[in-house]
């Protein structure tokens, strides 16, 4: 068994600040490619799924839903996180990159946004496929890259000019995202962790933000949310307000936000 992920700590302060904010915000733009990777699940027939880095749990009642009557376990490294999830589930404070199941526990897992975390993502893939039955199913989405989004390049540059000090989790070990950021790295890892049938793709992220909102998500979540809680609130409020000042002049083109999502499945060798 590994020591654990070594950004662990900063991951958990990361989204224990921010869990209900997280939930409101962020969880309901993720769902849609966590109900495409439930899409690529043989989910009918599973009696047991793991939602691996599960968060505030709000594709937990999808994973129900289409496996009816199967044990549904959401697991995550952030206990705040999982104090949000539906209590109607079972939920695990668990790191990810050891899992503490049997061998061969899981019909299927799923797990969308969590694996750009694992500092060693290829050894967590191991990980899934050892608590996997044979034949089981894995399903994850990821980041990719070629991010465009002129609102926030231009938000993250007048903090800069105004000397906003930098996001302090840019400080603890680094993470696997560029490990895991396209769908052929994606797929040669599932492979390289002795899996099978692996298929990866990538899929459209497109958000048109209006202002506001894009103020509230860089204003309560986000590294700039963490920049921001640097400054004393005088100089916050003053730095806040240059900045929505130059994303407003930018017009509502600014504020489209382009990204990918790699979106992959596999299965466990039977
Ligand atoms: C971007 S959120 C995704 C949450 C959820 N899957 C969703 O789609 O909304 C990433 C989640 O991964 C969890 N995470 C990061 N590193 C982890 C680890 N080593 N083990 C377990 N969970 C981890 C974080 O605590 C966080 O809840």
């Amino acid at each position: 068994m590994t020591e654990g992920a070594a950004n662990a700590p900063v991951i958990q302060s990361m989204y224990a600040a921010t869990a209900s904010d997280y939930e409101e915000i962020w969880a309901p733009l993720l769902r849609p490619y966590g109900l495409r990777l439930l899409d690529a699940l043989p989910l009918a027939d599973a009696r047991t799924v793991l939602d691996l880095g599960c968060g505030v749990g709000r594709l937990l009642p999808d994973v129900a839903g289409r496996a009816s009557g199967a044990l549904v376990i959401g697991a995550d490294l952030t206990e705040g996180m999982l104090r949000c999830a539906d209590d109607r589930f079972a939920r695990v404070l668990m790191d990810g990159t050891r899992l503490g199941f049997a061998d061969g526990s899981f019909d299927a897992v799923v797990s969308a946004f969590v694996f750009f975390h694992f500092p060693d993502p290829i050894a967590a893939m191991t990980g899934v496929r050892r608590v996997l039955r044979p034949g089981g199913a894995f399903a994850l989405a990821v980041w990719g890259t070629g991010e465009v989004f002129p609102a926030m390049e231009a938000w993250d540059e007048e903090l800069d000019a105004m000397d906003v000090p930098p996001d302090p989790a840019e400080d603890g070990p680094g993470d696997g995202r560029e490990i895991v950021d396209s769908p052929e790295k994606v797929r040669a890892g599932l492979l390289a962790a002795g899996f099978a049938e692996a298929l990866s793709e990538s899929a459209e992220w497109l958000r048109r933000w209006d202002l506001d909102a894009f103020l509230e998500w860089r204003l309560r979540l986000s590294p700039s949310r963490r920049r921001l809680a640097r400054l004393d609130p005088g100089r916050r409020e003053a730095v806040v307000a240059a900045a929505r000042e130059r994303v407003a002049s930018m017009g509502p083109e600014a504020l489209l936000h382009r990204d990918e999502v790699v979106l992959a499945s596999a299965r466990a060798p039977a």
